[in-house]
């Protein structure tokens, strides 16, 4: 392992070893043999002096003129653009997405980059009149203050960027923790803000556990902000932590596509393989539920077992591979487990559901169908390749069907039905609905998030994204040269 590369912790403009000196590796879960780098296993006294450095730092960059925070994210931009390829392969070898899906993932880091850069110039409050004389009124945009910012591997380098640069350009410092399944791409992350020029302190990245680097950021006092992407069980928990911090968490989904009898079903297909089999599963916003119609049911199963017995599972960076493998043994071992749940619970199993014989840790793509809304692989979120169909007699059997859970993400639905479309859009109960598309494919200007147990409402993205990374204040600038009353001097 001498020729493995030693990547370390950035706290307050350097890199660093681990206090405790302990390590971890990243593997390459195509090649589980194969070790990408070696990585050091953060902890609370490491977090407590990334935080230190965010503090001091804090001073300084929120003092500085947003355009000019702009400048750096800009300058992160280009050199993400630059190296796109490099980053991209980096990321199919860490965490298995196939290469077109790791350059989208590169992409939507520089899109965001590039967004909140401009965001620099704006970051808008509003003017509005005073009900008195001579009185100015406005609201203008503070940073929050430190910000903990806890991210998952499935997009390793587009949720970090979501959070890190709105964090940035509102004015904040960081601590960021990235999943131990992908800190190469964090890693690297990291470097392209460094090289840009940001000032040290402003951004740390502190690798290591979740239950002890992420938990120690997640109670510390002097942090304002935590983010979350990830697990609902963490989410929970970090909830229960964080005392009185602002807290965004984002923490699944259980996706449903609605298929009408009136849709285009070839259209549908490819959304359903899309949002069912890309990234292997691994998505909060896959679409892991299909709620088909009764008449069109046999015809469309028919259509998708043709098309899922074409995807090519394998390396993602081979150029005809469809499906990577999974990001690690245990996410292999839960969706065979919920292929034993599936059938126990009587769903029929019309295609998938075995562990090919390879090293990676792939897992065929699977599709159950008959099955109700109330079993297991139709509620409980998989994070695999694994599709129940759920057939139904009506649209507002659909619409119960697809609410029935207790997530709300994603959705979508096919019909050629105007009216039927948008009924679906006030009723469908979801953060995000498509209509003739797939549940993924948010672009980093509109808005991200969930409602239900998904999350408590933050979003991701556009000037929400914002919202959530700055504090508003209220600004009445008295001119009139005398003491004016609101509410008592009414005249
Ligand atoms: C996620 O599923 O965790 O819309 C994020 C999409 C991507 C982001 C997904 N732009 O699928």
């Amino acid at each position: 392992m001498s020729d493995v590369k030693n990547f370390k912790l950035y706290v307050d403009g350097e890199w660093v070893n681990s206090v405790s000196g302990e390590t971890f590796l990243s593997d390459n879960p195509a090649k589980p043999k194969q070790i990408l780098g070696i990585f050091q296993k953060g902890n609370q006294e490491d977090i407590n002096k990334a935080v230190e450095a965010a503090e001091k730092a804090f001073e300084v960059w929120s003092q500085t003129p947003a355009p000019k925070r702009g400048l750096i994210l800009l300058r992160t931009a280009q050199l993400l653009r630059e190296n796109k390829k490099s980053l991209a392969r980096e990321m199919t070898m860490e965490m298995g997405k196939i290469i077109a899906e790791a350059r989208g993932d590169v992409q939507e880091a520089i899109d965001i980059t590039e967004y909140m850069a401009g965001e620099g110039r704006r970051l808008f409050g509003f003017t509005t009149p005073s009900e008195l004389r001579k009185k100015f009124c406005m609201t203008i945009r503070m940073p929050v203050g430190i910000c903990g910012l806890i991210t998952p591997w499935n997009f390793p380098m587009a949720i970090p960027s979501w959070k890190i640069m709105t964090a940035l350009i509102c004015g904040n410092t960081i601590v960021f923790k990235p999943s131990s399944d992908t800190p190469l791409c964090a890693t690297r992350l990291v470097e392209a803000l460094e090289e840009a020029g940001l000032p040290k302190g402003v951004l740390n990245m502190v690798t290591g556990p979740g239950d002890t680097a992420g938990m120690s950021l997640v109670r510390h006092n002097k942090v304002e902000v935590i983010s979350f992407t990830g697990h609902k069980d963490t989410g929970t928990s970090i909830l229960r932590e964080a005392g009185l911090k602002r807290v965004g968490l984002e923490m699944g989904g259980k996706n449903g596509i609605i298929i009408m009898d009136d849709a285009n079903l070839d259209l549908a297909v490819d959304g359903v393989i899309w949002g069912g089999y890309g990234t292997t599963g691994q998505r909060c916003t896959a679409a892991s539920r299909v709620i088909v119609h009764d008449r069109i049911k046999e015809k469309f199963e028919t259509m998708l077992i043709k098309r899922i017995k074409k995807l090519k599972l394998g390396d993602g960076l081979e150029p005809d591979t469809d499906i990577g493998p999974l990001i690690n043994k245990a996410a292999q071992e839960k969706s065979a487990k919920y292929v034993e749940v599936g059938k126990n619970e009587g769903a029929k199993l019309l295609i998938g559901g075995k562990v090919p014989k390879t090293d990676g840790f792939f897992f065929a793509p699977t599709l159950f169908a008959d099955c109700s809304v109330d079993m297991r692989i139709a509620q409980e979120e998989i994070f695999g390749p694994i599709v129940s169909l759920i057939s139904v007699g009506d649209f507002d059997e659909a619409i119960e069907a697809i609410n029935s859970i207790e997530y709300g993400l994603s959705s979508a639905i096919y019909t050629n039905d105007v009216s039927k479309a948008f009924e679906a859009i006030t009723r469908i109960e979801a953060g995000l609905t498509y209509i003739n598309s797939s549940t993924i494919g948010s672009e980093v200007h509109l808005p991200f998030g969930g409602i239900k147990h998904t999350g408590l409402g933050a979003r991701e993205g556009g000037i929400e994204g914002i919202n959530e990374f700055s504090e508003i204040k209220t600004v009445y600038v008295d001119y009139s040269g005398k003491l004016q009353k609101a509410q008592i001097d009414l005249a």
